[in-house]
Order: structure tokens, then C-alpha cells, then sequence
């Protein structure tokens, strides 16, 4: 037993990753923050003072970020002034802010108060990141094309992403966006996700680099692959989704502790992580831990 021991602990010494390319991005991650009106409370919860403790966590333990990721659902109810109140709450980042929009949001209102962050009425954006291509997809559904509080890319959001993909030229891709193009297990948010998620997948198929998805949407830390392709879906900062796989409605949240998401890029793909910023503390050493 003590040499099959030894010789296992040789195999890990030799097999130390060395030579696997350095994660060089960070970025963080926010999604799913649902500002209200002040005082307004989701299941009895401050979704502001959430999201300025996630921001605040985030700022004080990764200042090396490269930027910050909004993936959506960045108001309750799309309203002007909640906009103004994530304008706020975004006063003092310290990094570049990327923001997209998930079926919560409302364009107009929130292209009055983030002009920059519009461009031809979406709010997608393309960024260089540890080697990787990051495109943030607006999954906003303005017309209808998908049931109430699903996702939708329309051609002119498809073009701009075929455009962005072959510029990209075999670049590890990081897709980040609200709606996810794949099933997650709820049944009732299964209802509501992208609604046309071929045409998202059979462009990410056709990809010739790695390719990864980054969602939210859902409230509840996933990871998996569809169809070949990697992908995680984050908690929101303040609600989460409760573990009821079945449960055909999509309006059941829980007070489980809100987190933020950590992306490191490198130049064969991304590692995420995701930090439940209110119960995180700092480690102890243990010389006999791994
Ligand atoms: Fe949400």
C-alpha cells in the first residue's frame, strides 16, 4: 500500500500543468439584479443594497478585473428610474462596464439613461479579453416573436453576431447573454428561455474556435454543455431560484445567498467561477490540505 501510494503521489507531482497557457482576463460578472423603485423589496429583499454589497465584494477582492459584465435583468420592471439608480450604483466602478438586457429591462428606457452601452437600439458589445473574444448578446425580445419573458435574437442581432464571429477568426469565443439557448432542468424557465436557440447554436457549431456560453435567467449556478458547447449560468446577487426542477412556474425565488461570477481568460478558453459574496470569508491555513 505505501509504495502504490508513493508511486500515485509521484504520477501528481509529474503531472503538475506546468505548461498550460496562464489565465490572463478577468472579468466579473454580474446578472439578474432587478433594481426596483427604492423601498421596493422582492421577497422581502433590498435588491439594490445586494447588488452594491456584490459590486463593493467584487471591487475590493479582484481591483486587477479588466471590466465588468451585466448579463441582464438589470431592473425589476424596466423603469427610468430604476436605471437611474444602477447608474448609481455604477458610479464609482473602477473598470470598463459592459451592459446587456434580459426580459425584465426595457431598451428605451434604459438606452435614455446608457446611451454607450446602445448601438444600432441593442446593447451588445464585443471586447478582447485574455486572448478571447467576448460577445455580449442582447436577448431582449422587443416585438413578441417569443412567449412573454422569453428571449429572441432578430436578423439584425444575428447579423451583428455573424459579423463579430468571423472577425473573431477562430478565437476562442465567450458568448455571454440573459436567455439560455439550451434547457436547464426547470420546467417553468425551460418555458422562457431563448426561444429560437438554433439560430444561436448552429452559428456556435459552425464556430471553427472553442466556444463557451455564459447565461443568467435562471437564478441557480449551472454548468454543462449542449450540443458540444460549455456553459454556466450564474445566481443573481439577490434572489435565487429555488431547487424545484419541477415546478411549472417561473415566479418562485428563494433567499439563498446572491453571488457574482469571476470569468478568467486565457487563451484556449475561460474558467468561471462564482462567489456567494455574503457568506464568503477568508481561509485558514492547513499545511496538510491540498
Ligand atoms: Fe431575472
Amino acid at each position: 500500500m505505501g509504495c502504490a501510494w508513493d508511486v500515485h503521489a509521484l504520477c501528481i507531482l509529474d503531472f503538475q500543468p506546468k505548461t498550460l497557457p496562464a489565465m490572463t482576463g478577468k472579468l466579473l460578472v454580474l446578472t439578474d439584479l432587478h433594481l426596483t423603485d427604492p423601498g421596493q423589496t422582492i421577497i422581502g429583499l433590498d435588491p439594490a443594497a445586494r447588488s452594491r454589497a456584490a459590486l463593493s465584494h467584487a471591487i475590493r477582492t479582484h481591483p486587477d478585473a479588466d471590466a465588468l459584465l451585466l448579463l441582464g435583468d438589470l431592473t425589476h420592471h424596466g423603469r427610468p428610474g430604476q436605471y437611474s439608480g444602477l447608474a448609481a450604483l455604477l458610479s464609482d466602478i473602477p473598470c470598463p462596464v459592459f451592459a446587456t438586457l434580459g426580459n425584465h429591462d426595457d431598451a428605451t428606457a434604459f438606452g435614455a439613461e446608457f446611451p454607450d452601452q446602445m448601438t444600432d437600439g441593442f446593447a451588445c458589445h464585443a471586447l478582447q479579453n485574455g486572448g478571447m473574444r467576448v460577445l455580449l448578446l442582447d436577448t431582449l425580445d422587443r416585438d413578441g416573436s417569443a412567449p412573454r419573458h422569453g428571449g429572441w435574437l432578430c436578423n439584425q442581432r444575428l447579423d451583428w453576431l455573424d459579423g463579430e464571429m468571423a472577425a473573431a477568426d477562430g478565437a476562442p469565443l465567450l458568448i455571454a447573454c440573459h436567455h439560455p439557448p439550451f434547457a436547464t432542468g426547470f420546467a417553468g424557465m425551460d418555458g422562457i428561455g431563448l426561444a429560437n436557440p438554433r439560430a444561436l447554436l448552429d452559428r456556435l457549431q459552425a464556430y471553427r474556435g472553442p466556444v463557451q456560453l455564459l447565461c443568467g435567467h435562471v437564478h441557480r449556478t449551472i454548468s454543462g454543455a449542449v450540443e458540444g458547447i460549455a456553459f454556466t449560468t450564474l445566481k443573481s446577487p439577490c434572489h435565487q431560484m429555488p431547487m424545484a426542477l419541477s415546478a411549472k412556474t417561473t415566479a418562485l425565488s428563494v433567499d439563498e445567498p446572491g453571488a457574482y461570477g469571476i470569468a478568467l481568460t486565457g487563451p484556449t478558453g475561460a474558467v468561471i467561477h462564482s462567489e456567494d459574496f455574503a457568506v464568503a470569508m477568508a481561509g485558514s491555513h492547513d499545511p496538510d490540505s491540498a
